[in-house]
């Protein structure tokens, strides 16, 4: 089985073939950032008319560092949402013209798939286990029992937590994207300087929240002398990414019980998302995985931001089980994993 799979949701334009024995023939992607760091974060506009500018000439580089050609696909998949809706068109059309001039299946893959999918194709793991997204937009814990069988167990109520990372960052002085440039910051400073609060600690249910924490941050850097040394700045990013990871491994602990007690058959925490490009983050994940009694994985951290070679794995695995759709879809701004999961917090929370 051959896939050719498109990604163009946020600020990555990205194609990738991948086949049904979990090989990536090709994976190629076009990161946006330069175009975006002027205005300090993402442009939806700006990222339209780049995707439609580059994607072809990304397809035709794939296809040609997999070595195949259109005819011998199987399908063509691309993600339908949830994203940047313009984005989304552009990669959403280029897959249905390609499917429908090569006479090939189409696949509309959900993002939020293509992450929870994607430790099936770097490692091969059965079905359920234990799922944290953790990007830019989403913050969420998933059970994860199978293609298009997702169960929510906790969410953010507030700030997703890689966008908590990118705020601070900005108010430290540290530019964009923040989580990286946090990283390196904290890794100069001292975590223990500054008390900050574990926003839901010791809370019943998994869900996250990290507006207040990132108000505490606020608050603190303007009680400190301006502007910010070099000194103060690494401290308080030492502080707040022990802070996110401190919550974000309390909240971890608490849904691996949840799910150890209805998945029993699970064996695996998985960790998908930009943020977990995070290496404080990876290891306390680790050592919660391993005292409560399952296996951490990360696939290697270019599978874990935006790429297409987990939108063409998402549509192998679909298209395994025959869930094709057809040239009348629409893409979907909004799209949650879990659609029978309530509703949290205001107009800011993505899914
Ligand atoms: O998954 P992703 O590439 O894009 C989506 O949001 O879908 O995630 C991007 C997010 C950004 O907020 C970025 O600041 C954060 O992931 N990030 C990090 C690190 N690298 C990227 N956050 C913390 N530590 C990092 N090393
Ligand atoms: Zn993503």
């Amino acid at each position: 089985m051959l896939v050719l799979g498109i990604e163009t949701s946020c600020d990555e334009t990205a194609a990738a073939v991948v086949t049904g024995e979990r090989e990536i023939l090709a994976d190629v992607v076009l990161s946006q950032l330069d175009e975006h760091r002027p205005f300090g974060g993402i442009v939806p506009e700006i990222a339209a008319r780049s995707h439609l500018e580059h994607l072809d000439r990304l397809v035709v580089e794939a296809m040609a560092r997999a070595g195949v050609t259109f005819a011998e696909l199987d399908a063509v998949a691309a993600t339908g949402g949830p994203g940047l809706i313009g984005g989304v068109i552009v990669g959403v059309m280029t897959a249905k013209a390609i499917a429908l001039a090569a006479g090939k299946s189409f696949l509309a893959v959900n993002h939020l798939e293509g992450h929870a999918l994607t430790a099936r194709l770097t490692h091969g793991i059965a079905f359920p286990y234990l799922l944290l997204l953790v990007s830019g937009g989403h913050c969420q814990l998933l059970a994860v029992e199978g293609v298009g069988r997702y169960r929510r167990l906790g969410t953010t109520i507030d700030d997703a937590a890689g966008e908590a990372f990118d705020k601070v960052a900005k108010m430290v002085g540290l530019g964009y994207p923040g989580g990286p440039a946090v990283e390196r910051a904290a890794a100069q400073g001292d975590p223990a300087r500054f008390a900050l609060p574990r926003p839901m600690k010791g809370r019943p249910g998994c869900d996250f929240s990290f507006s207040g924490l990132k108000n505490a941050v606020r608050l603190l850097v303007e009680s400190l002398p301006q502007p910010l040394s070099g000194r103060d700045a690494a401290d308080v990013a030492a502080g707040f990414q022990a802070a996110v990871a401190g919550s974000v491994a309390d909240r971890t602990a608490r849904a691996i019980r949840e799910f150890r007690e209805r998945w029993p058959e699970g064996r695996h925490l998985v960790v998908a998302g930009g943020v977990a490009a995070n290496s404080l983050l990876r290891a306390i994940l680790q050592t919660v995985a391993s005292e409560n009694g399952l296996e951490f994985l990360a696939p290697p951290l270019r599978l874990c931001t935006d790429n297409a070679a987990m939108i063409a794995w998402a549509g192998v695995e679909r298209l395994r089980l025959g869930l094709t759709d057809g040239l009348e879809f629409a893409p979907r701004p909004r799209w949650p994993l879990d659609p029978t999961a309530r509703k949290v917090g205001g107009a800011g929370v993505k899914a």
